[in-house]
């Protein structure tokens, strides 16, 4: 019988806190359903008394998921904890994380406390939070450089307070896979009162080591994997949660263990994460990289075509990836559109449906056959869409060598108004945007502009992902097209849409 290894998923804290990684709420949303549909146990949804906006995420993430914990972190003071509770109040299976760091070096240069201060106020913390909460996590930030024994004084202490799990991180990805799991052997057999709680890793990945330290932890008897889809996080990231999962997947004769996680959604989750991030996956990445099931060797391919065992330990479909059927054209209707998205493993909502059928025959008016990864492209479009204060209406661009470019761009307000700008510019792009910002009345900078395409030959759509910068918060866009300047137009401007959104929504506060 395999041990149930806890999924613990911190992509929308840990992963959402890395530079480049921000989402906003929508986006964060969506992401929360797609961790509910994979299946995993927990998610920590963010770090409530970070930031106003922090707070809300959490709430709107508490209010809709059902299937899985949903976790609040909170540094071990009671302002954070109120915070949490706040933030977890509708949650239909509330987890209150509170870490603490236990190292030397953080015990003297970041928080100027004694070992004896750090043990009385994680046991306190746990106590506090245990007031409103059954489920409470205990985390000893930068475990694995700590005193082994203090860490097991300090998880029997949080443990006697109530923490149901205690978590051991390698928080700056430092230790090496035999040496972690003998801590973690060593943990589990010292720390008075383990047999009453869960025991957690969470590994950075500073060193490429994340997942083979995860997997050597769980090996020496750790409960429950951190991790993150696509392994996104601080610095070099965190473990991820596909490599961890398709390992105890396809390892599981050897590893005795496996989660409750469905597999066949991890191709669609590691999707959104990457498109709502506009952070790409490196195209070898295992399990979840473009090449990971591509096989350009001859020997290699006619071993694939006699028996895709030869060269493959896992199948495409055993993570969801879709077979890249050429099925749809202008002639298909709604509903044979519907059954392809359900065959994609995507649900849609009626409305949802409605405006990605009408991209859809935009599309196939445009080209011959619409594939699977186009049609992907416009669920994920469509999926953690803001409302549109401005939208595209017409555009045309003049270009040249000597000369330079203008472009010219007219908007439609949401209220109903339009605008049109012309602007000179450093290419058709450049003139565009800053026609655009002509409308908006913003000069927003731009951080990342990433052009590509979806599927190969000519007639292939171009993606454009974007980042802007405004008044130090970080926006994400995106646009595909099968003209490139149309793509980086819709991009920009649902970057400058989701800007427009959270200022809206930050303004009554301010007013008021
Ligand atoms: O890396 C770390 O130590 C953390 C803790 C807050 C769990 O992220
Ligand atoms: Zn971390």
């Amino acid at each position: 019988m395999n041990r149930k290894i806890i999924i613990f998923d911190t992509t929308l804290r840990d992963g959402e806190q890395a530079p480049g990684c921000s989402m906003n709420l929508q986006e964060k949303l969506e992401v929360a359903k797609r961790l509910e549909l994979l299946g995993v146990d927990v998610m920590e949804a963010g770090f409530p008394v970070s930031s106003p906006g922090d707070l809300e995420a959490v709430k709107a993430i508490a209010g809709i998921i059902k299937n899985s914990a949903v976790a609040g972190l909170c540094r071990c003071v009671e302002k954070d904890i109120d915070a949490a509770r706040e933030a977890l109040s509708s949650a239909a299976s509330p987890r209150v994380h509170v870490f603490l760091a236990t190292s030397p070096i953080h015990m003297e240069y970041k928080l100027k406390m004694t070992p004896d201060q750090v043990l009385a106020q994680a046991a306190a913390s746990v106590k506090y939070a245990r007031k409103f909460c059954s489920d409470v996590e205990f985390s000893a930030e930068d475990a694995f450089r700590s005193d082994p024994d203090f860490v097991c004084k300090v998880f029997g202490a949080a443990i006697a307070a109530g923490a149901k799990t205690v978590n051991f991180p390698d928080t700056v990805g430092y230790a090496m896979p035999g040496e972690f799991g003998g801590r973690i052997k060593y943990i589990k057999e010292h720390t008075p009162g383990m047999e009453k709680a869960k025991l957690s890793v969470h590994c950075h990945n500073d060193l490429g080591l994340a997942v083979a330290n995860s997997l050597a932890a769980i090996e020496a008897g750790a409960d429950q994997a951190e991790c993150t889809v696509n392994g996104i996080g601080e610095r070099a990231g965190n473990a991820s949660l596909e490599e961890i999962v398709m390992t105890l997947r396809v390892r599981k004769d050897y590893l005795k263990a496996d989660t409750g996680i469905d597999t066949t959604q991890i191709y669609t989750a590691s999707r959104l994460v990457s498109q709502v991030t506009g952070v790409k996956v490196q195209p070898n990445k295992a399990v979840v990289g473009d090449n990971a099931f591509a096989h350009e060797a001859g020997i290699h391919q006619h071993g694939v075509l006699v028996n895709r065992a030869t060269y493959e330990i896992m199948t495409p479909e055993s993570i969801g990836i879709p077979k890249n059927r050429m099925v749809l054209g202008k002639h298909s209707g709604k509903h044979a559109l519907e059954d392809r998205l359900k065959d994609m493993g995507f649900s849609v909502d009626a409305k949802t449906l409605g405006i990605i059928f009408s991209q859809f025959k935009d599309l196939a008016d445009k080209k011959k056959a619409v594939s699977d990864r186009d049609i992907e492209a416009l669920v994920m479009g469509a999926a953690a869409a803001v409302p549109e204060t401005w939208k595209l209406d017409d555009w045309a661009v003049n270009t040249g060598s000597a000369l330079g470019a203008s472009g010219t761009i007219r908007l439609k307000h949401k209220d109903g108004a339009t605008q049109k700008e012309v602007s000179m510019g450093d290419g058709p792009v450049d003139s565009i945007f800053k026609a655009i910002n002509n409308i908006v009345g913003k000069e927003p900078e731009l951080e990342l502009y990433e052009i590509g395409a979806i599927t190969g030959g000519s007639s292939s759509q171009g993606e454009t992902m974007v980042k802007i910068c405004w008044d130090g918060r970080h926006y994400n866009g995106r646009g595909v097209s099968t003209d490139i300047v149309e793509s980086s137009i819709k991009a920009y401007i649902s970057a400058i849409n989701a800007m427009e959104w959270e200022l809206a929504a930050q303004k009554p506060e301010q007013e008021g």
